[in-house]
């Protein structure tokens, strides 16, 4: 990621959980560009059971959604770094 960051290059990501919070931390930590598909769990895939919900920032592009839980299956899977907090 080191690399990709001096190139100006983007990462994307994809797997289970404690790699995914890795990259999250990297990308962060080098601020590059970096898209994550979250794999999490899904009942409904509609939205409406709060089964598979992810954690924002207070980046997150939805003002009234920041720093809250959102569906992965609805709004995501796959979110730029930046907008989640996997520390939650
Ligand atoms: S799977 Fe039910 S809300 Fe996402």
């Amino acid at each position: 990621m080191e690399q990709t960051a001096k190139n100006s290059g983007m990462v994307l990501a994809c797997g289970p959980m404690p790699f995914l919070k890795n990259i999250w931390k990297n990308a962060l930590e080098l601020n590059v560009p970096t898209q994550l598909s979250l794999e999490q769990r899904m009942a409904c895939g509609i939205g409406a059971c709060l089964g598979c919900v992810s954690m924002t920032s207070d980046l997150y592009p939805d003002k009234q959604k920041a720093g809250l839980p959102v569906q992965t299956c609805t709004k995501g899977p796959v979110f730029w770094a930046h907008e989640l907090n996997l520390d939650a």
